[in-house]
């Protein structure tokens, strides 16, 4: 009896003294399945890859640090702490004192490192111990971020310890753009798209490395930005849009949030407006900019081509400038689009005339003009940029006159087009474009247009045939992931067998983000074998 008793005792000092001890180095009999940090479904495909096969424990024991001395490496610790909260319910202080039992650490670094040769590059360290990110900028460490966003396993990993455990393969990543331009566009004059709405697109873009937004604010349909100086744009022009819904407009303070919040996600906002073509909504606002010889009238149909301003009046020069100086004075990025294009019912003469003159206005304004190739027709300045969307040989008037490129080819770029005749939205007049068309093609070597001229890529979606987010998710993903690899990654790093492996795992992300994307049948989607809700209560 007595033994036994002392047997007992004994078994549970010892059990006590083992616990203690596990208390003590927890984290040190993690057992990680073998890991391979290339394998990891990174899109945009980063540059260089090397995998050590151990894991980095990312737990509740884990912690944030940043330079803190860089302006905004601190935000963006807060912005990635958030981030993994949103994946995995962990809490990870961020620049805070050290926490008993800290263990695994990850450093956003400002580096002054050569090799880091463009503003976006990024490299990363994974060991079992740190995860280290350095970059020159904010900007690329924001790049950076979003790789580690997405090499953190998408459910807890089996590492036999009684706390959930995240692993972040180990390993080396270096990595950069190839273009410097990555944008997509969002047509918000044929439907009005909230600013909830378009701050939901821009968290999924910079998911992606996206770094531009192109806000095509007015058409033949609607007029969607605010102008104090011309206030019926918005009054009467905003009310319509396409199919006879009530349209809307973006304040001033509105459009100033989207830009800031685009801002914290290092996404530039390109403001169009789209003339002399495109104007039935600002001529039925004010009648004497209108150059058509008709009386203009809402419209809420989907022809293009028979508007324009009267490009021989100083009233519609005034206004014009009236308009991009306020739009110009909100936009901190160097770019103003002009539109430009299907001016079918203006004369060429007034045509050249126009874009030469606007093209002034938007330099006095501070600003380079973009438009689409058209405007290469004029007698533009070299700094201009022409956006590619029909024309080869307009495409090539732009190179002649030394003028940078944003490849967008209806054919192969705009997200509009429907996948396939299924399609429940979208139009085909320049192509059905599948999930493996929109990736499969070099812009780098499109039509003959030097690669030395091309800024980037963009990707348009124009919105005749959709008016919710619902139907926007469905026309720009998983395309525009396609895009953003496409402006990203070189095309010696590019294959289609391989991304479509990359793009199938994107589907627990997408889901976490209530993304209603297109399930396209050529891939074979990994949906988590869990709900989302799920993966967090276990
Ligand atoms: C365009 O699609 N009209 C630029």
């Amino acid at each position: 009896m007595k033994s036994t008793l002392f047997s007992s005792l004994l078994v549970c000092a010892c059990f006590i003294t083992l616990l203690s001890c596990q208390e003590e180095k927890k984290k040190r009999v993690l057992q990680f399945p073998k890991t391979d940090l290339a394998a990891s479904p990174t899109i945009p495909k980063p540059l260089k890859v090397i995998a050590t096969e151990g894991g980095f424990a990312l737990d509740q024991f884990s912690a944030i640090y940043t330079s803190e001395t860089a302006p905004g490496f601190g935000e963006l610790g807060e912005f990635l702490a958030q981030k993994i909260k949103h994946k995995t319910q962990l809490e990870i202080q961020v620049n805070g004192s050290p926490k008993q039992n800290q263990e695994g650490v990850i450093y956003i670094n400002q580096s002054d490192s050569l090799e880091l040769n463009t503003p976006e590059s990024y490299q990363i360290y994974v060991t079992p111990d740190s995860v280290i990110l350095n970059s020159n900028t904010v900007e690329g460490a924001f790049r950076g971020v979003q790789t580690l966003r997405q090499i953190i396993s998408e459910v807890p990993s089996d590492t036999l310890a009684e706390y959930p455990v995240w692993t972040i393969p180990t390993g080396k990543i270096v990595d950069g753009p190839s273009f410097e331009y990555r944008g997509t566009m969002l047509d918000v004059a044929r439907h009005f798209f909230s600013v909830a709405d378009v701050k939901k697109y821009i968290d999924l873009m910079a998911y992606y490395k996206y770094n531009v937004l192109h806000l095509h604010l007015s058409d033949d349909q609607g007029w969607r930005i605010e102008i104090k100086s011309w206030p019926k744009l918005t009054e009467i022009g905003g009310s319509t849009e396409v199919g006879g819904e009530a349209g809307g407009f973006y304040t001033q303070e509105d459009y100033k949030e989207i830009v800031a919040y685009a801002a914290e996600h290092f996404i530039t906002i390109v403001p169009e407006i789209d003339m002399p073509g495109h104007t039935n909504a600002a001529s039925v606002s004010y009648p004497i900019l209108n150059g058509n010889g008709k009386t203009p009238k809402l419209y809420e149909g989907m022809r293009v081509g028979f508007s324009t301003f009267d490009t021989r009046k100083d009233t519609v020069y005034a206004f014009i400038d009236d308009v991009i100086g306020e739009i110009a004075a909100m936009s901190p990025g160097p770019y103003f689009h002009i539109g430009g294009d299907e001016s079918h019912v203006t004369k060429k003469k007034d045509y050249v005339y126009f874009v030469e003159k606007v093209e002034k206005i938007v330099r006095k304004h501070g600003k380079r003009m973009i438009g689409w190739d058209e405007v290469a027709t004029a007698k533009v300045d070299s700094t201009s940029i022409s956006q590619f969307w029909a024309s080869k040989e307009n495409a090539q008037e732009a190179v002649d006159k030394g003028m940078k490129i944003i490849m967008s080819p209806a054919k192969k770029a705009y997200l509009d087009m429907q996948y396939d005749t299924l399609s429940k939205h979208g139009l085909h007049w320049a192509a059905y474009i599948p999930t493996d068309t929109a990736y499969i093609w070099t812009p780098e070597e499109y039509e003959g247009v030097p690669l030395e001229n091309i800024l980037g890529i963009e990707a348009p979606l124009w919105s005749e045939t959709i008016s919710t987010i619902e139907e926007l998710e469905y026309l720009a993903f998983p395309r525009a992931i396609g895009y953003a690899e496409l402006s990203w990654t070189p095309k010696e790093n590019r294959d289609w067998d391989t991304y479509k492996v990359r793009l199938a795992k994107q589907a627990p992300f997408l889901d976490r983000m209530d993304v209603k994307y297109y399930p396209s049948p050529l891939i074979d989607w990994q949906k988590s074998k869990y709900t989302y809700k799920e993966i967090l209560k276990d």
